[in-house]
């Protein structure tokens, strides 16, 4: 039988890396954040002067990237070259650009690619196409959502940064990132509204689902 996967989509800011670490923890799933690779391949195309609209350099960029699972840590999690991710990877230089690293197809065939091998052996898959490209044979189909003003606020916490800037760079990223995926579930996706609940309340949401999935499919 294949490894369970749950695929978690959503656009930014909805909650799903809290949600897909927790979840990945309890269900004893390696945790894949897919969002990581294209804020990596970001930041080290800022490092060595690429384009971010030269799809074939990036591309072959991407392929030089070694990502792997650490399996030492509970839930295992990415690397990238070796390392977990770093703070680098949330900074506003590979926010404002991520989205046009992200949209060249040849750059997303190499990350899902990687992205697929990396989910062999199963795993909770956080991103915006897991669901509907990069696993649509996923076992469980959440896509979260919240209202924009409140994916502003949360970032606003995470990050102790000033509101202005912080609800632009979202509301620029939302606009760029629809482009390339469009923000809504696959057909076969529970859809969750987080839009008022807090971590907890949406974990348990999330946990009910997912158990009731995977004993329909037989799987747990
Ligand atoms: O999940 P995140 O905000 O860290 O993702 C960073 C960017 O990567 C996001 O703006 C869109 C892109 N992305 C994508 O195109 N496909 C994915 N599966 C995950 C992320």
């Amino acid at each position: 039988m294949s490894a369970v996967i749950v695929a978690i989509d959503g656009p930014a800011g909805s909650g799903k890396s809290t949600l897909a670490r927790r979840l990945a923890q309890t269900l004893d799933l390696p945790y894949l954040n897919t969002g990581l690779m294209y804020r990596a391949l970001t930041l080290q195309a800022l490092q060595r002067g690429v384009d971010p609209d030269d799809a074939d350099a990036l591309a072959a960029l991407a392929r030089e990237i070694t990502f792997d699972l650490d399996w030492r840590v509970r839930p295992p999690e990415l690397t990238i070259d070796g390392s977990r991710a770093s703070e680098q990877l949330q900074s506003a230089d590979v926010e404002s650009r991520v989205s046009r690293v992200a949209s060249h197809p040849h750059v997303r065939e190499v990350l899902r690619a990687e992205q697929r091998r990396l989910s062999e052996r199963g795993g909770v898959v956080e991103g915006r196409d897991i669901g509907t490209v990069v696993a649509p044979h996923a076992d469980v189909k959440l896509y979260l959502q919240a209202a924009q003003s409140e994916r502003i606020s949360r970032r606003i916490n995470e990050r102790s940064a000033p509101a202005e800037p912080v609800g632009d760079a979202l509301s620029a990223r939302d606009a760029l990132d629809a482009r390339t995926n469009p923000l809504r579930p696959a057909g076969d996706a529970v859809a969750i509204d987080t839009t008022g609940m807090t971590s907890d309340q949406v974990y348990e949401k999330a946990l009910a689902t997912t158990r009731g999935r995977l004993a329909q499919r037989g799987r747990r």
